[in-house]
C-alpha cells in the first residue's frame, strides 16, 4: 500500500487504532487506507496511487469527491468570514428545498452527524408522545446513539430474541426502554404494537436495511408499520441517513410511497461536508424548543459551509437525467460483479437498491433475505481478503456492509472497477 510504516506508527501513537473513527479500519489490512486526496470517483493514497472509490466516504460522496459546484459553494461561505453559530438566510432556504423534496418534512433542524439526528428524533418522539418505549430492528444501524445501540450485528448466540448492547459501556437502565424486533416479521410487529402500543413513543427503522446487506422491506411491511403506529398514536421514524437520496430527491419514503412522521437525513446531503437533519410533520417539530419542550441545540449546527454544500448537492441531483445515469451505472456494476461471481464459481451475490449495494459472500444466491438473521452466515474472512486484494488492483471497497458509486463515476470507472474486482477474486481463489 502507498503509505509508510513511519506514518502508520505516528498515527497509531496518537490516535487509537491510528484512526479518528473506528469504522475506517480496513479489516483486510488491519489499518486504515491513508489517503492524500480525492477527486470525482477516485481516491489517491499517500504515494499517489489511484483507486476507483466504491466506499464513497461511507455513502457521503454521492456526487463524487470535490464536485466543482460543491467546492465553489463552500468558497462562497468562506468568503463570508467563516460565519459560524449564527443564522442567515441560507439555512431557511435549504430547509425549504428539503421540505419541498422529501414527503414527510414540513419543518426540520440541521445537525452535523447522523448519530445526533437519531438521538434527537428519539428524544422528540418521547417528549411528543409522553411515552417511554422505542422499537427498533435487529441489524438496523442508527449511529452510536445509546438509546438505539442494541442488536446491531450480534453474533448468532446473542441474536434476537436476546437484547444485546452493541458495545460495552451502555447504561443498563436504557435497555428497558428499547424493544428490538426482527425486520419484515409481520406477526411480531402486529403483536407488539397491538399489546404495548400505548407505551410506544416511536418505531424507528432503516426503510431499506443497507446496514445488513441491503435487505428490502417485504411488500406491505412499511405500510403495516405505518398503519399500526398511526392506530396506536406512536410515531414512525425512517432513518434515511443512508437511504436518503439513493433513489431520487424524495428519498426512500417517496420510492415506497410510505410517509413517516419523522425522518433523518445525512451523509449524501452534505455533498461531503458534515450535514445532517431531522424533520417531519409540523405538529411534531413544533415541540422542539423554543416552540416546545424538546431540546435541540449545538454550536456547530448548520455550519454555513455545510449548508452551502447541501444546497449545491440538491442542485446537482436535481439536474435532468442525474439519477438515470447514476442508477444505470450502479446496475451495470452490480450485474458485472454477479457475472464474475458466477463465472468464478464463488457463492455470493450483490443486493442493490438505488445507488448503494451490498456484496454478500456466503449466503446462497437463492435465499430470500428478510432480516439480519438471513445474513448471519456472511463469510467475512473471505470478504476481508477480497477487499485487501482489491486494493492491489486499484479498487477501494471498504470492509463493511454497503458500497456504491457516485454521480461522478464514469463508465470507464465502472469498467476499471470490474477489472480490479475480477483480478481480486482470482487472487483470493489462488491463495486458498
Ligand atoms: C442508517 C444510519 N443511521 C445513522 C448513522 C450514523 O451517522 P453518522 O456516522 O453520521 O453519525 C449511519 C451511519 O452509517 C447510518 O447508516
Amino acid at each position: 500500500m502507498g503509505f509508510t510504516r513511519e506514518h502508520m506508527d505516528l498515527a497509531a501513537r496518537y490516535l487509537p487504532g491510528g484512526v479518528c473513527a473506528s469504522a475506517r479500519i480496513h479489516k483486510g489490512l488491519g489499518s486504515p487506507v491513508y489517503l492524500s486526496r480525492a477527486e470525482g470517483g477516485r481516491v489517491y493514497d499517500l504515494a499517489g496511487n489511484a483507486y476507483v472509490d466504491l466506499c464513497t466516504s461511507f455513502g457521503s460522496a454521492l456526487v463524487g469527491h470535490s464536485h466543482p459546484q460543491v467546492t465553489s459553494a463552500i468558497r462562497r461561505a468562506l468568503e463570508m468570514g467563516l460565519l459560524c453559530a449564527y443564522e442567515n438566510e441560507w439555512h431557511a432556504r435549504l430547509a425549504q428545498r428539503i421540505a419541498e423534496a422529501v414527503p414527510c418534512v414540513e419543518m426540520l433542524r440541521f445537525t452535523l452527524t447522523g448519530t445526533e439526528t437519531t438521538y434527537y428524533a428519539v428524544k422528540l418522539a418521547r417528549e411528543y408522545t409522553g411515552r417511554p418505549l422505542i422499537v427498533k430492528f435487529e441489524g438496523h444501524f442508527h449511529g452510536y446513539n445509546d438509546y438505539l445501540a442494541y442488536n446491531y450485528w450480534p453474533p448468532p448466540d446473542q441474536a434476537w430474541p436476546q437484547i444485546t448492547p452493541a458495545a460495552p459501556g451502555l447504561p443498563e437502565c436504557l435497555q428497558q426502554d428499547c424493544i428490538v424486533l426482527p425486520f419484515n416479521d409481520f406477526e411480531q410487529a402486529e403483536e407488539l404494537l397491538k399489546h404495548q402500543g400505548h407505551e410506544i413513543a416511536a418505531v424507528i427503522l432503516e426503510p431499506v436495511n443497507y446496514n445488513s446487506g441491503t435487505i428490502l422491506p417485504l411488500p406491505g411491511y412499511l405500510e403495516l408499520l405505518r398503519r399500526l403506529t398511526a392506530e396506536q398514536g406512536s410515531l414512525l421514524i425512517f432513518d434515511e441517513i443512508l437511504s436518503g437520496f439513493r433513489t431520487g430527491p424524495g428519498c426512500m419514503q417517496e420510492t415506497y410511497g410510505v410517509t413517516p412522521d419523522l425522518c433523518t437525513l445525512g451523509k449524501a446531503l452534505g455533498g461531503g461536508m458534515p450535514l445532517s437533519a431531522f424533520g417531519g410533520r409540523r405538529q411534531i417539530m413544533e415541540h422542539v424548543a423554543p416552540l416546545g419542550q424538546a431540546q435541540h441545540s449545538g454550536t456547530y449546527n448548520g455550519h454555513l459551509s455545510a449548508i452551502a454544500a447541501g444546497s449545491a448537492f440538491l442542485d446537482i441531483i436535481g439536474e435532468p437525467g442525474c439519477f438515470d445515469a447514476l442508477l444505470g451505472r450502479s446496475q451495470r456494476l452490480c450485474d458485472g460483479i454477479d457475472e464474475i461471481l458466477g463465472r468464478l464459481g464463488i457463492a455470493g451475490r450483490t443486493q442493490m437498491l438505488g445507488a448503494r449495494f451490498s456484496l454478500l459472500l456466503g449466503p446462497p444466491a437463492g435465499r430470500e433475505l428478510r432480516s439480519y438473521h438471513d445474513v448471519m452466515d456472511y463469510d467475512w474472512p473471505l470478504f476481508h481478503r477480497f477487499c485487501a486484494a482489491c486494493l492491489r488492483h486499484g479498487v477501494y471497497i471498504h470492509t463493511m456492509w454497503h458500497h456504491g458509486i457516485s454521480t461522478a463515476h464514469t463508465d470507464a470507472d465502472v469498467d476499471r472497477a470490474l477489472e480490479g474486482i475480477d483480478a481480486a477474486f482470482r487472487d483470493v481463489l489462488a491463495d486458498q
